[in-house]
């Protein structure tokens, strides 16, 4: 992969210029800097509320920030109901389409009836406001109808990704201490039958929590169904309670959305928690101005629903935003590679959204697959999830764009909530940078000290500002939350996003990845002591060691060190068990690229193992200071 060259620019054409929703960058983000609250409550007046807020934001117990504190508003009241009463209500909200071809279309009115009969069927399973209810499924429309039910009544979701394995949604269970599981039989892969019921019986089998699973029919699989236990949905809705009315709860800007999991540097995942009112306000705002949302727009987010670009960027901003969402159940390049460049033209979808990853797989398949088709109705393209390299950019704006879509690429986090840099279709481009801070966001780069380094050097990326998209705490740790994110500079509470990067002297930030043990592999968030973990599960395995190595393909792969119990040896038997050992455990996305059987780890005096150590090994490197070795 070539590295960035900061002199590259690609202006914008004029036809976007004409057609920007912001026609201008500098003066309203100076604006949103010194008048930060204004131009957050200014977003917040076009939402629906309940009830007005008293005060935009509330410093007073940083840097445990509130958002438009004292005021009432339900998410789904915007993502949903607000539009029946407008032209919006007959227009189509999701058109699905799955891997066997199979086709649902659901207008804002349709949206509306199925979120409601599913509502229903939570309370009458006894969920109340506040509950936390976990949801593990494939990319089928009952998942954004699960999330709404439980926003719409005022319960917490908790979504795990349905690619996730059994002891990674166990753990999720436990945390949240979840009463009730909605899944769904299973999903479709490679024209493959995934069974997810199985993988949430089992998760139930290690944590007692649950005890109603709610469970819909998606394929032909057939499961254990555990009596008073387990129920289908399809039953459950035929039953007179779950009518097709339900009034939405009139929850606090600042009562609890949704929790989501997120790998961080130790083993146990953290539950970020996100909000009604402040997340509701950012995600429609960045996505109406960075994507340039139209009204007649299909807006294609190619990630799955189970990780926050889902949730911000395919559920709750682009509902909102009143936009038609696409989401597509399966492989991008199943049965052929042209099968995203057949639903681009089939839909005639506007914006697509995705992942570098996802483009680099496509990518090598050459440029005849999307030359096949049209896609002349393409207006923005999209990057998330890792850097973008600038030969997988540069395929993406000629081949896929035509060389006339701006590509939006956006630098957040699951913690982040919506964009926190990324350019507006009028900023020029240069390949590999996700450009400038989006508004209200002061964005710089410092050294250990604290101090903002010099343009062009690497450092680390702190955000100097609340913004209303910002998760509100880990679910049950407040301490770690603050311990872990922020601290004072200058007196300025700072948020400390565990990436590396560069500004330029234009001001343009280049994210180069993550400082911690945190993977990035193929956009997914993993961590090394998750997957450690794993390996230590299995009965032959005394101690691990994951690192990430540069992959052509994923960005990282996941490679192993491990040191067996006494009496055993390693092979290529127990390399393949291993392997399949984690994908078992955490999922398929976890399983290692390489397990080395090692006698020893490289270690501090402290016991904690050096894995810089071993992946300047691996990659032939000069060691760096080996001073806290202990041998
Ligand atoms: O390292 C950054 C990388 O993804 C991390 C956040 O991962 P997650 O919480 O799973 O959210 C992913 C989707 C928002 C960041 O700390 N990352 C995300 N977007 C970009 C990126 N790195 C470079 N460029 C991006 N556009």
């Amino acid at each position: 992969m070539s590295s960035p060259n900061d002199s590259e620019i690609f202006n914008p054409s004029p036809e976007v210029l004409e057609q920007a929703n912001v026609p201008e960058y500098e003066a309203m983000y100076d604006y949103s800097i010194t008048n930060r609250e204004g131009f957050w409550a200014d977003q917040a007046e076009t939402l629906s509320w309940f009830k007005k807020w008293d005060t935009v934001l509330d410093e007073s117990n940083a840097p445990f920030y509130k958002w438009f504190d004292g005021g009432s508003i339900n998410i789904v009241q915007n993502a949903i109901d607000r539009h029946l009463g407008n032209a919006n209500r007959n227009k189509m909200a999701i058109i699905w389409e799955g891997e066997n071809g199979q086709v649902r279309n659901y207008s804002y009115n349709g949206l509306n009836r199925e979120v409601c009969q599913f509502a229903n069927t939570l309370k009458s399973m006894g969920v109340n406001k506040g509950d936390i209810v976990t949801i593990y499924m494939p990319q089928i429309p009952e998942l954004i109808f699960a999330m709404l039910a439980c926003a719409k009544i005022g319960a917490i979701h908790s979504v795990v990704y349905g690619g996730f394995s059994t002891e990674a949604l166990a753990s999720r269970i436990d945390d949240a201490q979840s009463r009730v599981l909605i899944t769904a039989d299973g999903g479709w892969r490679r024209g493959r039958q995934i069974d997810l019921k199985s993988i949430a019986n089992e998760a139930m089998k290690r944590t007692p929590s649950i005890e109603v699973c709610i469970c819909v029919k998606n394929n032909e699989l057939d499961v254990e169904m555990e009596p008073a236990r387990d129920f289908w949905l399809h039953d459950l809705k035929a039953l007179p309670i779950a009518s097709s009315k339900c009034e939405t709860e009139q929850t606090s800007a600042e009562d609890p959305l949704f929790i989501l999991y997120t790998s961080g540097t130790t083993g146990k995942p953290k539950g970020m928690l996100h909000t009604h009112g402040g997340y509701a306000v950012y995600t429609s705002t960045t996505h109406r101005m960075a994507f340039d949302i139209k009204p007649q727009d299909r807006w294609w987010c190619a990630a799955d629903p189970g990780w926050i670009t889902g949730h911000s960027y395919i559920v709750y901003g682009p509902l909102i935003n009143g936009a038609t969402i696409m989401l597509y159940e399966g492989a991008p390049n199943y049965p052929y590679p042209n099968r995203w460049w057949q639903i681009v033209e089939k839909y005639g979808i506007n914006i697509l959204y995705t992942s570098p990853t996802a483009i680099r797989g496509l990518m090598r398949f050459g440029d005849r697959w999307p030359q096949k088709h049209d896609l002349s109705s393409l207006r923005l393209l999209g990057s998330v999830g890792e850097p973008i390299n600038p030969e997988a950019w540069r395929w993406y704006h000629q081949v896929i764009g035509n060389n006339k879509c701006p590509i939006i690429d956006t630098w957040w986090q699951t913690e982040t909530g919506g964009f926190m840099v990324c350019p507006l279709p009028i900023t020029p481009l240069k390949p590999g940078s996700a450009t400038k801070p989006f508004f209200g966001n002061e964005i710089s780069i410092v050294d250990d000290d604290g101090s903002e380094v010099p343009a062009g050097e690497e450092g680390k990326l702190i955000i100097k500002n609340p913004w209303p998209g910002m998760a509100r705490t880990i679910f049950k740790d407040d301490q770690r939350y603050a311990d872990l994110y922020w601290s004072k500079r200058d007196n300025i509470w700072c948020y400390l996003a565990g990436d590396s990067a560069k500004k330029d002297e234009d001001g343009y930030i280049w994210v180069i990845g993550r400082m911690d043990e945190v993977l990035k592999v193929s956009g997914y968030r993993l961590g090394t002591a998750e997957i450690e973990s794993a390996l230590v599960s299995h009965p032959q395995v005394n101690e691990a060691a994951a690192i990430g190595l540069p992959h052509e393909l994923k960005g990282n792969a996941i490679h192993t060190y491990v040191i067996l119990k006494q009496g055993q040896t390693g092979s290529l038997e127990l390399e393949l068990e291993l392997k399949e050992h984690v994908s078992k455990e955490l999922g398929k996305i976890a399983t290692p690229e390489a397990v080395a059987f090692v006698d020893s780890l490289p270690k501090t005096r402290s016991g904690k193992i050096m894995r810089r150590v071993l992946k300047a090994r691996a990659l032939g490197q000069d060691e760096g200071d080996l001073s806290t070795l202990e041998e």
